[in-house]
């Protein structure tokens, strides 16, 4: 039977997808930098000690492997932790690896986090090992950044220009990544993987008013309006940059395009943002200050 190897394990996808591989009995080892907070996050799943910058470690990580889900966190560091993963599956005569990629994902991207996956995914086709690269779209999950000053304000405020994003679900992403590692006719294939419909920011506001119960209202700002909101963030360079990139694709209409990568793979439609909502509404939501003690 074959074992996967999840790589980014505690991460937003890879803590669901090694939920939907044991759900589907699939062996499954979760590499690991913290056992122990890993533990608190992914339950009893079989646990490798390891770190991108060890390889001694993904050698025994993969020890017994036939399949590896690849992902590390962005970065300036992702292409190096990346590629080390790569060398040692073919070293160690993997079947399969499944990236994590993004949609626009180009070694001559301008962007970051577009021009290291298309760096890495070079890498991957030269390796020799069977590759299967996903592309997500927009990650309904960016909303939670601003989550907190939508629940306090009331008001969702970016810079799309009023254009739509078919954003993704992640619970999605890692439901194709469990079915591009188990089943045998997706290798050498690009999957592109979008929400079911592309929307705008003021239809998010509208889905998070019905998830909260309170009024959200959206708010488009223009590129210099949100420049300082992003400087105020004190994120790294790249990540600022990165950013700021990703409103400029949208804005561009690059994320308009709904694929029927996600129902064709999982035998159903894609999770739209009213379910998002849902399940992250209380994010959006106001919480009460703690009662102050009771003085005697
Ligand atoms: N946001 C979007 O809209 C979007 C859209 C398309 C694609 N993507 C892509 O999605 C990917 C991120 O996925 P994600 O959000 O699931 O990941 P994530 O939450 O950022 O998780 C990163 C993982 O890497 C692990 N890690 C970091 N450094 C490590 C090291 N030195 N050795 C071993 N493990 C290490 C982290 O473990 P620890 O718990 O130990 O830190 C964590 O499990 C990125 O490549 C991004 O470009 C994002």
């Amino acid at each position: 039977m074959n074992r996967v190897l999840i790589t980014g394990a505690t991460g937003n996808v890879g803590a669901h997808l090694v939920r939907e591989l044991r759900t589907r009995s699939a062996p499954v080892r979760a590499l690991v930098r913290d056992p122990t907070a890993a533990a608190a996050r992914l339950g009893d799943a079989e646990l490798a000690h390891g770190d991108f910058d060890d390889p001694a470690s993904l050698r025994r990580a993969l020890d017994g492997v036939t399949r590896v889900y690849l992902c590390a966190a962005d970065g300036p560091r992702k292409v190096a932790h990346e590629t080390a993963v790569i060398d040692a599956a073919a070293a160690a005569g993997v079947e399969r690896i499944v990236k994590l990629s993004a949609l626009h994902a180009d070694p001559a991207s301008p962007l970051p986090a577009y021009r290291w996956h298309g760096e890495i995914e070079e890498h991957l086709h030269r390796c020799g090992v069977p590759a299967v690269v996903l592309r997500p779209a927009f990650f309904m999950t960016n909303l939670l950044m601003v989550a907190a000053g939508v629940a306090q304000t009331g008001t969702l405020a970016a810079p799309t220009a009023g254009r739509r994003a078919a954003m993704i679900d992640i619970r999605d992403v890692a439901a194709v990544a469990a079915v591009t590692l188990l089943a045998d006719p997706h290798a050498g294939h690009i999957y592109e993987l979008t929400g079911p419909k592309a929307i705008t920011f003021a239809e998010v506001a509208a889905a998070l008013t019905a998830a909260t119960g309170r009024r959200i209202t959206s708010l488009d700002l223009t590129e210099e309006q949100a420049r300082p909101r992003f400087a105020a963030a004190a994120l790294p360079d790249w990540l600022t940059t990165q950013l700021a990139g990703v409103f400029g694709v949208l804005r561009e209409g690059g994320f308009d395009r709904v694929t029927t990568d996600v129902p064709t793979l999982l035998g159903r439609p894609a999770r739209g943002i009213a379910e998002f909502a849902h399940t992250f509404a209380d994010a959006f939501t106001p919480q009460p200050t703690p009662a102050s003690p009771a003085t005697a």
